[in-house]
């Protein structure tokens, strides 16, 4: 029905004045947000008609080789965002450094740092993709903000979320009070609601992990994958089913709509540099997404949304979703630890 359309600027309008809060910057800074995931759609969605496809032929900061949509997500974020009036700077998976608002926009009071393009070694095969977000607030008084003043824990987030870019493009979004999900109708230019206080079902048999990596991995996580492998005969007494995209955005998705874990956890392959997924664009985000819908976000040790952020392109073990499996593995990294000491 026409009349039960509920577009997100208005569902964002609604929800601030039931909560109290916001001043228009946050519904005016998100309305950019949402044109910049149009733009990424369209261009994803055109793959190699834009030149999207194959290698851009550089690295970023990462040492990760860029696609050509790396690059053209990226440049939509910025040039979406740099003129909203609302931000004071950015910061991406794709740009080294901090990004400054050019002296001629106006600036204003929120940080925003974004994976543009979420598994982009789908691309080539016309897989899912995403693009990640995370809202901070600036420092008060900071005109020009600087690396320290984006270093803060995932729990000073005002705003996280993504889009995915799969058979209909979704807008998952947190501004603290839930997680609410709303699919772009393109035949009125907008993203209309899908579901409001969306929860992680607690019930899952479904597991997500590259299983390549299994001989590498530290006994808590083996232990986990091990017993949910054995199925039925093991002690979990159940099947298990395993997915894994290569697309954080989409197993995220996948595990916030049916349950289940996902696993990018710190392995002897990885050690190194900490784990592979990004701790500021990457993992906070989603692990606000995943608190806000009743899941959990752990590294296995510890809350993800409470480490203190030490650079920009920190990497961090990921184990998120369903609460109940994502304490199981806690729990298996605590016996680890009481049998060493
Ligand atoms: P990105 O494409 O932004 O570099 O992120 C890819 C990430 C994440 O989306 C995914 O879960 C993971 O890397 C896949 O890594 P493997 O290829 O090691 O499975
Ligand atoms: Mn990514
Ligand atoms: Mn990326």
């Amino acid at each position: 029905m026409v009349t039960d359309i509920i577009t997100l600027a208005h569902f964002t309008i609604e929800e601030q004045r039931r909560l109290g809060v916001g001043s228009g910057d946050f519904t005016s800074l998100l309305n950019d947000l949402s044109t910049a995931f149009k733009i990424i759609s369209r261009e994803v969605n055109r793959g190699n008609l834009v030149g999207g496809l194959g290698s851009a032929g550089s690295d970023n900061v990462q040492g990760e080789q860029q696609k050509h949509l790396d690059i053209i997500a990226n440049t939509a974020m910025l040039h979406a965002l740099q003129s909203s009036g609302h931000l004071a700077g950015m910061a991406s998976e794709e740009m080294d450094e901090i990004f400054h608002i050019p002296t001629r926009y106006q600036r204003g009071k929120y940080l925003l740092l974004f994976d543009p393009l979420d598994g982009s070694s789908n691309i080539d095969v016309n897989g899912t993709v995403g693009t990640i977000f995370s809202v901070l607030r600036a420092p008060e008084s900071v005109e020009r903000p600087t690396l320290k003043d984006f270093l803060q824990p995932g729990t000073s987030q005002v705003a996280a979320g993504y889009t995915i870019y799969g058979p209909s493009t979704v807008l998952a979004l947190t501004y603290g009070s839930g997680v609410h999900t709303f699919t772009l109708d393109w035949t009125i230019g907008s993203f209309v609601l899908s579901q409001a206080n969306l929860r992680v079902p607690e019930r899952t048999d479904e597991f997500a992990i590259n299983a390549s990596r299994l001989r590498y991995l530290e006994a808590p996580v083996r232990r986990y994958v091990d017993e949910c492998i054995a199925g039925k005969d093991g002690p979990r007494g159940m099947n298990f089913n395993m997915r894994w995209t290569g697309s954080m955005v989409a197993d995220i998705h996948r595990i916030l709509l049916r349950g289940g874990i996902f696993i990018y956890a710190l392995d002897s392959a990885n050690k190194r540099t900490g784990g592979k997924l990004r701790l500021m664009y990457e993992a906070n985000p989603m692990a606000m997404i995943m608190e806000q819908a009743g899941g959990m976000a752990s590294t296995g040790r510890g809350r993800i949304m409470e480490l203190v952020p030490e650079n920009l392109h920190q990497r961090v073990p990921v184990i998120a979703g369903s609460a109940a499996e994502v304490d199981r593995v806690i729990e298996y990294h605590i016996q680890d630890e009481v049998k060493a000491a």
